[in-house]
């Protein structure tokens, strides 16, 4: 007897804040492995000085929710436990160097510890030409305002644009 098809969903947990074309590149990639892809957006009271978790998922959903696969919610507490609560087996990480997987894979055991042995992170190479890019870039030349058409969706662009505007 065939059993049901399982959809394959994963979670990529973030601040994105702001997002960038890094993450944009890195979504479409997963978004290509998986049936579904929900964006976390990290909810840290520590950093809602310039974007809330609110602005941050509508910011999300403007530039990338148009995209197949892919939903975009807040989330709080561990990133497995997010995983879990969508029904994620995957937790899917944007890497633009070795350094970034150095930093990475300490939360790649620690996700696998904290979390259900079902659910496994998984780490995805930036676009080559995008792996300059962070988000603290973002924002630095967002505060000198810069020229950002390179470096972040239109949205995030006008957003930031806003936001030091004055
Ligand atoms: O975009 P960032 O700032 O690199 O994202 C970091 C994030 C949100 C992925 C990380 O801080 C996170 O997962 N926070 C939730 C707490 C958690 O699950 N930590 C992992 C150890 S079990």
């Amino acid at each position: 007897m065939a059993g049901a098809v399982q959809r394959r969903i994963s979670v990529f947990p973030g601040s994105f804040y702001p997002l960038t074309l890094g993450h944009v590149g890195v979504i479409e990639r997963a978004a290509a492995l998986f049936d579904l892809v929900v964006l976390g957006v990290l909810d840290n009271p520590d950093k809602t000085n310039l974007f809330s978790s609110g602005e941050r998922v509508s910011l999300l959903r403007t530039a990338v929710g148009n995209l197949d696969h892919v939903e975009v919610e807040s989330f709080s507490g561990l990133a497995v436990d997010f995983a879990a609560r969508v029904g994620a087996r995957w937790i899917v990480r944007g890497v633009r160097s070795a350094s970034d997987v150095a930093y990475e894979l300490p939360m790649v055991h620690s996700n696998r510890l904290c979390g259900a042995e079902e659910i496994e992170t998984i780490l995805i190479p930036t676009r080559p030409d995008l792996a300059f890019i962070s988000s603290s870039l973002v924002r630095q030349i967002a505060a000198a305002r810069g020229k950002l058409d390179r470096f972040g969706p239109p949205d995030v662009e006008r957003a930031l644009r806003e936001k030091f505007a004055g």
